[in-house]
């Protein structure tokens, strides 16, 4: 990836304008990884969530390109603290007891040592807590954590009401600097939050954006497009996507779909071409 295809966040980290979604790979994961990051994706997310998530399959696809000559420096790693009511009671990566900031320690140390890394790019809240309480008590730990040097950023997901972003916003010390959300009609496509993002500098990250976005994806705007850049209307709805400052992720597993979602940033959408996709969501 060029250098014009990664965005600066609000704590100055670097973050390729596509990510590579680690989710439901299971045995395939640490080789799906090399390959993704072989072909040039430079960003990869995760989560210390065995359920979905097998980080130690991610840590060994990235040692693998470390080992072939990769530097770290090159190389975003994001995961996620998921709070017990999303684990898999048999297998939560941190002992369920504990407090909720020793819950936060712990599964973050876990992640370390799966990823084999001694520091990640950003810790993302999977899904907002039951109430205020629990909500600040967790994100305190991640904000003793990146005071601690070993994360450089802090983000939250699966937060879909505006009011609940702006009170974390408000009463954090070490604000959040993503937002990873499902990018999907019944939420407006987070109009209102991507807004917010935008006035304090949040980076919007989208999942099930292809999934979720079927009609927009065979809408004739679309189909048009895909015809006059010899695209796929997927390649034109995520590099539309980065155009309007939405950082998608994509779990593909098919080599060709990675060299394609890779392949959005040699062609450029007109503002015009923008607006008439936006006219879409
Ligand atoms: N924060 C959260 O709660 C949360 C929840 C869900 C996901 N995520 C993250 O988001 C990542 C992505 O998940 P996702 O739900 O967006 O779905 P996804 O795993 O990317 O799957 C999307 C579908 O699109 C297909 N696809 C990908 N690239 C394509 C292309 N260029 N052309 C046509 N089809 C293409 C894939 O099929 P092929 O495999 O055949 O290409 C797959 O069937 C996950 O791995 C995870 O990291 C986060």
């Amino acid at each position: 990836m060029k250098d014009t295809d990664f965005v600066r966040s609000a704590y100055g980290v670097w973050i390729p304008k596509i990510l590579y979604g680690t989710a439901w790979k299971k045995d395939r994961t640490a080789a799906l990884v090399q390959q993704a990051i072989t072909l040039g994706f430079r960003g990869i997310d995760t989560a210390a969530q065995p359920k979905h998530y097998d980080e130690p399959g991610v840590g060994t696809g990235v040692a693998a390109c470390l080992k072939a000559g990769l530097s770290r420096a090159e190389l975003y790693l994001q995961t996620k603290f998921t709070p017990v009511n999303g684990q898999d009671p048999t297998r939560i990566p941190y002992d369920p007891k504990a407090s909720l900031a020793e819950q936060v320690a712990q599964s973050f140390e876990s992640s370390l040592r799966n990823l084999q890394t001694s520091y990640l790019d950003g810790l993302v809240l999977h899904s907002p807590l039951a109430n205020e309480r629990d909500m600040m008590e967790a994100w305190r730990a991640m904000e003793a954590i990146f005071e601690a040097g070993t994360v450089k950023q802090l983000g939250i997901s699966n937060c879909y009401a505006l009011e609940q972003l702006e009170r974390l916003y408000r009463q954090a010390g070490i604000k959040p600097a993503l937002i990873q959300n499902r990018f999907y009609a019944e939420t407006q496509y987070d109009r209102e939050i991507r807004a917010f993002c935008r006035q304090h500098q949040i980076v919007y990250q989208s999942f099930w954006t292809l999934t979720a976005n079927p009609q927009v994806i065979a809408h004739p705007v679309l189909q048009t497009l895909a015809a006059k850049y010899q695209r796929t209307p997927a390649q034109i709805f995520f590099r539309y996507l980065t155009q309007i400052d939405i950082v998608p992720l994509t779990g593909t597993t098919s080599e060709a779909h990675m060299r394609e979602d890779l392949a959005i940033f040699d062609f450029e959408l007109t503002t015009g071409e923008c607006d008439a996709v936006t006219t879409l969501l």
